[in-house]
């Protein structure tokens, strides 16, 4: 799957992408991610990237032209989903997540200060997300975020696929709790049931753990999936 990522602010990726789970899927060639800089398609004395928002009011606002031939670049003409990060945008889902991570192909713009230039949004935007109900100051954060949840979910990432289909989400619900050595921990003991060797009954605790903590955490879980 190839990532191209536009922004501002180039290193904040740096690290990111030489960690972890990440780092695995760009070394077994899972994914390939290119940081494209918006600044470097800024053709004045300057490199001018923002500008003051007509009608008034705070902040600034990314300017077009160069955030639409960053685009122009990378797009090369191809039919490429182009998400666009943002507070506004429809709440990232793990079922969204699954879905683009069946695409060999993804453009993610993201946007800093303000806002971006709506025309940007109504000519080359395919979708908005956002990652919760709350203000980052650039889309940079939620494309690391993307860009990690599509990672794990390539073919040779993670170690033991099935580990990926009992997260949390990927059936509706959240995950259950998780138990390692030693049995016993500052007076807390790993419950009877992992350590029984029965398969069926350790599965139907898990489902049972995974609703209980789905109904106390997220009940708008469960009423989605009812
Ligand atoms: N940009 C700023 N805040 C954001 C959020 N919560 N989700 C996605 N993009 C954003």
């Amino acid at each position: 799957m190839k990532i191209d990522v536009l922004t501002l602010f180039p290193k904040m990726f740096e690290n990111f992408l030489q960690e972890s789970m990440v780092k695995k899927a760009i070394d077994v060639k899972a994914i390939d991610v290119k940081i494209t800089n918006i600044r470097d398609f800024a053709k004045d004395k300057h490199h001018t990237t923002d500008d003051y928002p007509y009608g008034g009011g705070a902040g600034m606002v990314m300017k077009p032209e160069p955030i639409y031939d960053a685009i122009q670049a990378v797009q090369k003409n191809e039919n490429v989903p182009i998400i666009y990060f943002t507070p506004q945008g429809k709440l990232l889902k793990q079922k969204t997540v699954n879905r683009y991570s069946q695409i060999d192909r993804i453009i993610i713009l993201c946007g800093h200060y303000k806002e971006i230039d709506q025309r940007i949004r109504d000519l080359v935007i395919t979708a908005e997300y956002s990652i919760g109900d709350y203000v980052l100051s650039g889309g940079e954060i939620p494309a690391m975020v993307m860009i990690d949840a599509l990672a794990r979910l390539q073919d040779g990432v993670l170690g033991n696929i099935t580990s990926a289909l009992d997260d949390s989400h990927q059936n509706g619900l959240l995950g259950c709790p998780h138990y390692t050595r030693p049995p016993e921990f500052m007076g807390l003991k790993v419950p009877d049931i992992l350590l029984s060797g029965n398969h069926r009954k350790i599965e139907e605790w898990r489902e049972e753990k995974s609703l209980e903590i789905t109904e106390k955490n997220r009940p708008d879980l469960l009423k989605e999936i009812s």
